[in-house]
């Protein structure tokens, strides 16, 4: 160790180009260690000018990035920052490298007017400091083929057909749009995500889970559902022992949900189905006559930073007309800081201003995210002390307000 902490000052910032962003990303692949290096398709969404690193003299030894996201909030879409390729190498940690990084990028997030900032945390712990507040949750499970029996079997309406990425990319995002901009959580796909981060195969996770599938879904001349998979066969001394890993399975109607399951639990030469990243509650766990035998868990997905407290509460909309006054605690954005009264309309939309009445409700900014998209309401931050009522009635119009449905949920990594 040649510094203290509190010396971040000592590693100044600077911000990447396309021909310098691979350099200033290199401190990744200390801090994660066993992360191999991100892979070509990877960079291919990477954006050089929000790309950051902090320097030990000219070696880069720490590094954050940006993406340039629309989110999907209840009535609506905000733009978002997704922030992503965060480590400081091993030999710099604990100095506040991190933490003037994350000055750094909030700063920058606000400057370019994008109301929110999301991630996807290798530790809960390390980012709600900074006023992130857990904002979807994922499930995951593994069931047993031969247990994986419907409650209500019925024959299925439509046909499920296999196509290639070509044909994927005629068909995939717009139906990944229709269920988006009805689901918080979700963000927009741009092209070259398509093609190259949720379609495209690799060597790498081929050989671990199986060679990927694009499944359609096509019921009344339309296509209402798809799903991407991978199969890893394998056999033993009793026959086929295959596994199939869910990744994506999305439905825009009921019967499409239904019969996508249905076709993904019956797959030959298969006997256990996992799925990850997968929306809770799950449909699966209304649609199976034995919903524990499923083994779903759930997880922390993204993790929210209201940046701008007026123009992200503006962005959505709310499930009632009625007035909040909100408190906010905000120590790192001391902007967001102080009285906001919101005003619901009957069309849904909010009116934010700041105020100086009398507090319904004060809360932290990571408590904020954690309620803004829906997942988490206000009265469940109060039950373990983290939002306080401040008149009477409050928790119940603010849960009201900001009800969301279905449940937000969020499936792109990044
Ligand atoms: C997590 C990581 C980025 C922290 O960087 P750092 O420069 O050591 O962090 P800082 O010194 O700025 O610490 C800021 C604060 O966060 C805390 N902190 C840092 N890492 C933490 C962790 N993993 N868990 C809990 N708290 C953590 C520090 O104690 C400090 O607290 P304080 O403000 O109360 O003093 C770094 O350890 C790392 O690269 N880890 C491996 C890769 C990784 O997990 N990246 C995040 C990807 S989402």
């Amino acid at each position: 160790m040649t510094d203290a902490p509190g010396t971040a000052g000592r590693y100044p910032i600077r911000t990447a180009t396309a021909e310098t962003m691979e350099w200033f990303a290199a401190p990744l692949n200390l801090a994660f260690a066993e992360m191999p290096d991100p892979g070509d398709e990877e960079r291919r969404v990477w954006e050089p000018e929000r790309i950051i690193a902090a320097f030990d003299g000219e070696q880069p030894v720490a590094t954050a990035g940006a993406l340039t996201f629309r989110l999907s909030v209840p009535g609506g879409e905000a733009a978002a920052a997704g922030v992503t390729l965060v480590g400081v190498s091993p030999a710099h940690r604990r100095r506040g490298i991190l933490r003037s990084m994350m000055r750094h990028q909030l700063d920058d997030v606000r400057g370019r007017g994008e109301s929110l900032a999301i991630l996807w945390a290798s530790e809960g712990a390390i980012y709600q400091r900074f006023g992130y507040g857990l904002a979807t949750l994922n499930g995951s499970f593994e069931i047993a083929r031969d247990r994986a029996v419907f409650a209500r079997p019925a024959p299925p309406e439509g046909t499920v057909r296999l196509v290639d990425r070509d044909a994927a990319m005629d068909i995939f995002p717009s139906l990944y749009d229709r269920v988006r901009v009805q689901t918080p959580g979700m963000v927009a796909r741009s092209e070259t995500w398509w093609r190259w981060l949720t379609l495209h195969d690799t060597d790498q996770a081929r050989g671990a889970n199986g060679m990927k599938f694009l499944a359609v879904y096509e019921a009344g001349g339309d296509v209402e559902g798809t799903a991407i998979y991978r199969v890893k066969p394998d056999w033993d001394d009793r026959g086929p022992n295959g596994r199939l890993v869910a990744m994506e399975v999305l439905a825009s109607t009921p019967r499409a949900t239904r019969d996508l399951w249905s076709w993904l639990l019956n797959v030959d030469l298969v006997t256990q189905v996992r799925a990850v990243r997968a929306p809770v509650p799950h449909p699966l766990q209304l649609l199976l006559a034995e919903p524990r035998r499923l083994g779903f868990t759930v997880g922390d997905a993204i993790w929210l930073r209201v940046v701008d407290v007026p123009a992200a509460l503006a962005a959505r909309t709310y499930g009632r007309p009625g007035t909040l006054v909100l408190e906010v605690r905000d120590p790192f954005c001391p902007w967001n800081a102080g009285r906001w009264r919101l005003a619901a309309g009957e069309d849904g939309r909010g009116v934010v201003e700041p105020t100086t009445a009398m507090p319904d409700v004060t809360l932290d900014a990571g408590d904020l995210g954690a309620t803004y998209l829906g997942t988490f309401r206000f009265s469940d931050l109060a039950r373990v002390g983290r939002v306080v009522e401040g008149t009477a009635g409050a928790l119940l119009r603010a849960d009201a307000l900001f009800a969301a449905a279905p449940a937000p949920w969020c499936g792109t990594m990044f």
